[in-house]
């Protein structure tokens, strides 16, 4: 197995170009079973989850073909709707087959994702929207077996709780439904407005664009066109890296990036005492590696996102004072605290609030236990005295495309070796 050996590292300087974001590029994906067409998708990165959710189509009969970052897919083909438990269980988003699916076919049977590392994660409320758009659905032998025979009919979804994927997923079913769908309390993430637009530029009405009420106009099981596609910029990819120049001190500029889907992660940097100055599409962060605190609530978007709270616990760890994080969306996401306290950081955990109070880091031999721990453990050991091994890194290259590269390239010392 590879793991990370990473090295204290100063004055990172230089530029690192961002890739396109994960989260944007899995329910594009998964949105071309809606299409008629074979699919471009410009800007897509090559992470493991991407190329999971590609052979999840693939077992389902779609044809794709990935070089660089241009992904083709051609759904035309599908002759199976069974999404089963073995790639399911390597990666939660999979649910994202559900809504499209059902909406297309009619029928579908998608494992249950279970529990992961940071939490329990239901999916009930994905199931409670489509059961209200008329879909009959079964809990059996670990699947969730989903019904609409005469297809889908457009209804009022009130969501109990924002939720990215879930309304992604009913986004995509409303699109074939036959009717108007309404989703109150939607997800307004950067992902879920790109799906909402090009649905919209592809035949698919949607009002409401970028709010947490969205009118979908269904096409009543008509396919739909899709013009190229160019997946947005990853915005924690953005902030990760943001997070490692402020650590280790230096002045890099990050290319490739959308500043209005930064701005809780500048601002937060701000208070910190890094300089962010931000371009059209890039932003420039100066630090000197002197850190002030920083409190921290997670929420959803335009709040502080929790895929970028492990990489702030990392800051805080050598922060000029205490620093606290609320975790309000997932129960379990403070498994990175433990490996931090490993290297020396001094972290105090109380349910869903940690207390960190800042000093300085060591290296040593640590695990990743998720994907965004994975990144705040290589944030903490860009800083720390000595040398830090990082196990387990087969979560990171879940989401990060080139990570090692990209900072060796500004000059970090971080290699990649097997165990
Ligand atoms: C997405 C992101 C993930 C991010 C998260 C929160 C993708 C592929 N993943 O995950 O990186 O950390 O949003 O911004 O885009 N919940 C329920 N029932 C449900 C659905 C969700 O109780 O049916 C709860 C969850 O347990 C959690 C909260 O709602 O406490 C938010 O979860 P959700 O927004 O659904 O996260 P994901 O879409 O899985």
């Amino acid at each position: 197995m590879d793991y990370l050996q990473i090295k204290r590292s100063t004055n990172l300087k230089g530029k690192i170009t961002i890739s396109g974001a994960k989260n944007a590029a899995l329910p594009i994906i998964a949105m071309t079973i809606l299409a008629k067409n074979r699919v471009t998708i410009q800007n897509t990165p090559q992470v493991a989850d991407i190329k999971t959710l590609i052979k999840l189509l693939q077992n389902l009969g779609a044809k794709a073909e990935f070089k660089n970052s241009t992904l083709q897919i051609d759904t035309a083909d599908i002759n199976s709707t069974k999404a089963t438990y073995d790639i399911v269980r390597t990666m939660r988003a999979s649910i994202l087959v559900l809504g499209p699916l059902l909406a297309r076919f009619g029928h579908c049977e998608v494992s249950l994702p279970g529990g992961c590392a940071i939490g329990a994660r239901p999916i009930d409320l994905h199931l409670s929207a489509l059961e209200k758009m008329g879909a009959k659905i079964e809990i059996k032998d670990g699947y969730v077996i989903a019904d609409a025979k005469d297809g889908l009919n457009g209804a009022n979804i009130v969501f109990d709780k924002i939720t990215v994927t879930g309304t992604e997923n009913i986004i995509m079913a409303a699109a074939l439904a036959n009717g108007v769908t309404k989703i109150f309390n939607a997800a307004k993430e950067p992902e879920v407005v790109q799906l909402c637009e090009i649905l919209n530029q592809n035949g698919v009405k949607i009002e409401g664009i970028a709010t947490s009420e969205l009118t979908i106009h269904g096409t009543n099981k008509n396919l739909i066109n899709l013009d190229e596609i160019t997946v947005i910029p990853d915005r924690i990819e953005a902030g990760t890296y943001m997070c490692a120049v402020a650590i280790t001190g230096g002045d890099v500029t990050i290319e490739n990036i959308n500043p209005d889907h930064l701005v809780a992660i500048t601002s937060k940097l701000c208070d910190m005492g890094v300089e962010c100055k931000l371009s059209q599409n890039s932003i420039r962060v100066i630090s000197d590696g002197n850190l002030k605190p920083c409190n921290i609530i997670t929420t959803e978007f335009p709040g502080f996102p929790t895929d970028m709270q492990a990489q702030f616990m990392a800051l805080a760890s050598i922060a000029d004072g205490v620093s606290s994080i609320d975790e309000r969306l997932f129960e379990n996401r403070f498994m990175h605290a433990s490996e931090l306290s490993r290297m020396g950081a001094d972290i105090k955990l109380n349910g869903h609030i940690a207390t960190i109070t800042g000093g300085s880091l060591n290296g040593a031999d640590v695990m990743a236990t998720d994907l965004r721990a994975s990144s705040a453990l290589i944030i903490a050991a860009l800083r720390a005295e000595g040398i830090t091994r990082i196990h387990r890194i087969y979560h990171l290259d879940r989401g990060y495309e080139n990570l090692e590269s990209k900072l060796t390239a500004i000059g970090a010392n971080i290699k990649r070796l097997s165990e």
